[in-house]
This record gives C-alpha cells, sequence and structure tokens, in this order.
C-alpha cells in the first residue's frame, strides 16, 4: 500500500511512537492524518502545526462510544494504525489487586479490537483507490486498507516484570493474525509491528538497553506497509529478542525468569 495520499488515523498520536507516525506518515505525503487522543487539547496542539493534513480527535480507545464516533467521523480512513497503549509496571502476583492487567488488557487488547471492529467496513470501503489500498494491490477501488498494531517484544516472548502488559500484546498479536485472516475477503492488509526498546515516556524506567528512536519505529512500520510485511521487527531489542528465541526458547525463557529475579 503507498503512503502518499493515504488517508490515516494514529491513536495516541499526542506524543511517543504515536508522535512519530503522524510525523512520519506527513514526510511521506499522506493527504490527511487524524491524530487521535484522550486529551483533544493535546491533539490539537499537534495538529495545529500541519493544519493542511492534521485533524485532532478526541479517542479513548476504551470508551466504545468514542471509537464509534470516531469512526463515523472518519469515513475516509484507508490506514488504521493502532498505537495507543498502556503499561502499568506492576507484576502479575505482586500487584495489590488485578486493576493494573485489567487496564493493560482493556487498553492493549479490548482497545485495539474496538478499533479494528468499528474501522473494519471503513477500510472496506476506502484503500485501493487510485492504486492504494490492500485489494490484492489495489488500482481497482476494490478497497482493504491497511491496519497496523502496534505490538512488542513482549508479545513474543513472556516478560515476567511486565506483569498484564506481556500478556495483552500477546493477545493482541494471536488477534491481528486472526483479524488478518478474517479481512483478507475485504483486501486489508493486517501488519503486527514487533517493537523491541524505544526512548518514550512508557520505557522511561527501562536502563541498560540501547533504545530507539520513536522516529524509526513510525519508518519501520510504514515500510511494513508498503511492503504488506504481516510481521515485522523494527528495532535491534526486537530482532535480538526473535534472534535469542530462535536459537534457544527454552533459554530465552531462563534469560527472562533470571532478570525477573533481579528486579
Ligand atoms: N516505548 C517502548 O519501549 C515500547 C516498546 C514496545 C512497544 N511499545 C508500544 O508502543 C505504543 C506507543 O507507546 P509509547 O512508547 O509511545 O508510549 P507513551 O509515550 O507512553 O504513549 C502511549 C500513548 O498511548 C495513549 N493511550 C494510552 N491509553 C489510551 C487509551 N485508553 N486510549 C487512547 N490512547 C491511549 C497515551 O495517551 P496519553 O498521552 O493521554 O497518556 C499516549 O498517547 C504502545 O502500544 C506500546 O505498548 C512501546
Amino acid at each position: 500500500m503507498k503512503i502518499e495520499g493515504c488517508c490515516a488515523i494514529v491513536s495516541g498520536g499526542n506524543r511517543g511512537i504515536g508522535a512519530a507516525f503522524v510525523a512520519e506518515l506527513v514526510a511521506q505525503g499522506a493527504r490527511k492524518v487524524y491524530i487521535g487522543a484522550r486529551t483533544l487539547a493535546d491533539a490539537e496542539a499537534l495538529a495545529a502545526t500541519g493544519p493542511e493534513v492534521l485533524v485532532a480527535l478526541e479517542l479513548d480507545i476504551t470508551d466504545a462510544a468514542q471509537v464509534e464516533a470516531a469512526a463515523a467521523k472518519c469515513g475516509d480512513v484507508d490506514l488504521l494504525i493502532n498505537n495507543a497503549g498502556a503499561f502499568a509496571n506492576v507484576t502479575l502476583i505482586g500487584a495489590p489487586d488485578m486493576a493494573a492487567m485489567r487496564l493493560e488488557m482493556e487498553t492493549n487488547f479490548f482497545g485495539t479490537m474496538a478499533m479494528i471492529r468499528a474501522f473494519a467496513p471503513v477500510l472496506s470501503a476506502n484503500g485501493g483507490k487510485d492504486g492504494r489500498g490492500g485489494g490484492g494491490g489495489g488500482g481497482g477501488g476494490g478497497g482493504g486498507g491497511a491496519i497496523v498494531n502496534v505490538l512488542s517484544a513482549g508479545a513474543i516472548v513472556a516478560v515476567p516484570d511486565m506483569g498484564g502488559y506481556s500478556p495483552s500484546k500477546f493477545a493482541a498479536r494471536a488477534a491481528t493474525n486472526c483479524v488478518r485472516a478474517e479481512l483478507a475477503g475485504q483486501g486489508t492488509q493486517v501488519c503486527a509491528l514487533i517493537v523491541g526498546s524505544v526512548d518514550t515516556r512508557m520505557a522511561e524506567h527501562v536502563t541498560g538497553i540501547e533504545k530507539s528512536a520513536p522516529r524509526d519505529i513510525a519508518r519501520a512500520g510504514l515500510l511494513a506497509v508498503r511492503y504488506g510485511i504481516d510481521e515485522h521487527d523494527t528495532d535491534a531489542h526486537a530482532i535480538s529478542v526473535r534472534a535469542a528465541q530462535a536459537r534457544d526458547p527454552a533459554a530465552l525463557a531462563r534469560a527472562m525468569a533470571r532478570s525477573f529475579a533481579k528486579v
């Protein structure tokens, strides 16, 4: 799918990797980018930097009414970037109760699924025009467009110190594969991004690992869209986790357990 001329929506587009996607979409010639943000003022501040292309949108992906309203308002979208995510930084058993893991599941799994369900008909109607969308290479106006789910290395290997975050990303990864099959008939491309470690608010507590720039993740993500890649490792850390798992999954699981013991 071509990025040039596309119409995208980015959830959590106000900061971090989401804001980098917004900037990179503009740089690569998107005709319109909806910036979804829980706090409208945050999206408006960013939208003011590119009023010809950027549109601010209030969007909490765990709020069903807001998700439905977004799909109704953004009927021209042909690229959905599910970037919004939550990380509570407490462990599964160590947390005082299950509130944190419910929040992670609600956001990273159910919120992402709500967005896909709401936008699937929109994508079906769009994309494919002008040679852009999925639709088996597009060009025929058959619809399709693309979905990008911003996942994590924690979606391919269980990380004990990440509490409910890693399981929520595992679930989102499995659902990404299911949705890809389910939406193939309408020509929608569905991409999982396996993201390692990135210099954003979410990873402020992370030390001792080289963190990639948000812009590098956005560029990798848009490359995956352009080339129709189903699952793409976006950075050095994600690639290193994938390689370790391919070499010896049991050794990697032991290493994860050891790293937890040190926390
Ligand atoms: N940073 C990393 O090392 C790393 C690694 C792997 C994967 N990721 C993934 O990358 C994505 C972006 O994270 P980031 O690193 O850019 O972190 P971030 O700077 O903390 O940004 C997270 C974004 O998600 C938004 N958000 C959270 N809950 C939301 C909800 N219910 N509805 C709508 N938006 C919501 C936040 O909005 P507010 O500004 O209102 O809080 C913010 O815009 C996430 O899916 C994360 O899991 C990050």
